[in-house]
């Protein structure tokens, strides 16, 4: 009789190379170097997850005791996860240029031929970072404007979002995970650290069109428009689970897998809200659609606002779409 091993073995999804493999034919333009981009992504991922998982004990947990260009206080992982990123992008060679938050300008990677340009936030909610609570990475790849062979210029990131080729995140928390779309679904890739690999996991992601969550830190309560405190007591009212992790990723993440809505309104001292467009809203928005829910500034949708500057911000309520309809609703009311 055949020995039983179920019990030994554990089921393993599609491996993200082989599925980034079998879409290619997907993409317009496809030629293998958004295949190839996306796999360096991936790389670059697995090794800021090596970082992560030691921060605390090899010292890098800590600040920089520096700010960065956007006047915000810098981790080390802050700056870590951008060199290690910019380092494997360059290597990968697929991309020109890269605008990041942690540096004012494009960084030109060498790579004039390339046909992408990525915009990174490679440290999101670092904040969290000495907590030792989930942070994750934010990424968005552009189709260049300018002609190859030359180094990429702000034209080619100042598109709007509607023009995203790719974008997506990685979470690094209990485990890891990849979540991206080229444009057709979203999909979400577990990291199993024992083989190296990622793997289909979540499969064709959507939101709920409606969801019983909603993420804003509400410690700013009193300097929120009247129409916005109106919707929060609404949804107190409605006894909706109040949840706020203070990193967009996880914040997004959990409300893409059980439904709700993120909020980082203006306020009265920032009337453009404090999120980026170009490296976290706009990547984030995406995905949202692509999942079926919704992503707005309050007044118009995130994918249709056309830049002008590389680290511009925006109010973001982004999630189910029956939620960011109501509270878009809300906030065209007199008060
Ligand atoms: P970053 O760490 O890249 O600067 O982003 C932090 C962002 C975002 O992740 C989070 O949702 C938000 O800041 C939290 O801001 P508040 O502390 O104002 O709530
Ligand atoms: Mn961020
Ligand atoms: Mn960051």
């Amino acid at each position: 009789m055949a020995a039983d091993i179920s019990k030994f073995t554990y089921f393993l999804g599609t491996a993200l190379d082989r599925f980034i493999s079998e879409n290619q034919k997907q993409f317009t333009y496809a030629s293998g170097e958004l295949s190839q981009l996306l796999r360096d992504i991936s790389l670059a991922s697995k090794i800021i997850n090596r970082e992560i998982s030691k921060a605390g004990l090899t010292g890098i947990a800590g600040s920089m005791g520096e700010d960065n260009i956007q006047g915000e206080h810098q981790k080390m992982l802050d700056v870590i996860s951008e060199f290690r990123f910019i380092a494997t992008l360059r290597r990968g060679r697929q991309t020109c240029g890269i605008i990041s938050e942690e540096q004012a300008g494009i960084i030109d990677t060498g790579n004039h031929n390339a046909k992408y340009v990525v915009a990174i936030d490679p440290m999101d909610g670092s904040s969290n970072i000495d907590v030792n609570v989930s942070i994750g990475t934010i990424f968005s790849i552009y189709r260049r404007i300018s002609p190859l062979g030359t180094p990429a210029t702000e034209q080619d990131f100042l598109q709007v979002g509607a023009n995203l080729v790719a974008a997506g995140y990685i979470l690094y928390g209990p485990s890891n995970m990849l979540v991206f779309s080229t444009g057709f679904g979203v999909n979400g890739f577990t990291y199993d650290p024992t083989l190296g690999e990622y793997f289909l996991s979540h499969p064709n992601m959507k939101f709920a069109s409606k969801g019983e969550i909603y993420s804003i830190n509400e410690g700013s309560y009193h300097s929120f428009s009247p129409q916005l405190q109106y919707y929060l007591e609404l949804c107190k009212k409605r006894k909706y689970s109040a949840r706020y992790i203070g990193s967009l990723v996880a914040d997004f993440h959990r409300n893409l897998l059980k439904g709700g809505i993120y909020i980082y309104p203006s306020t009265k001292s920032h009337p453009n809200g404090k999120l980026r467009l170009l490296y976290e809203c706009n990547a984030l928005a995406f995905i949202a659609e692509q999942a079926g829910g919704k992503a707005t500034d309050g007044k118009k949708r995130i994918l249709d606002i056309q830049p002008y500057e590389l680290h511009q911000r925006t109010p973001f309520f982004v999630g189910s779409a029956e939620m960011v309809d109501e509270v878009m609703e809300i906030l065209e009311r007199k008060m």
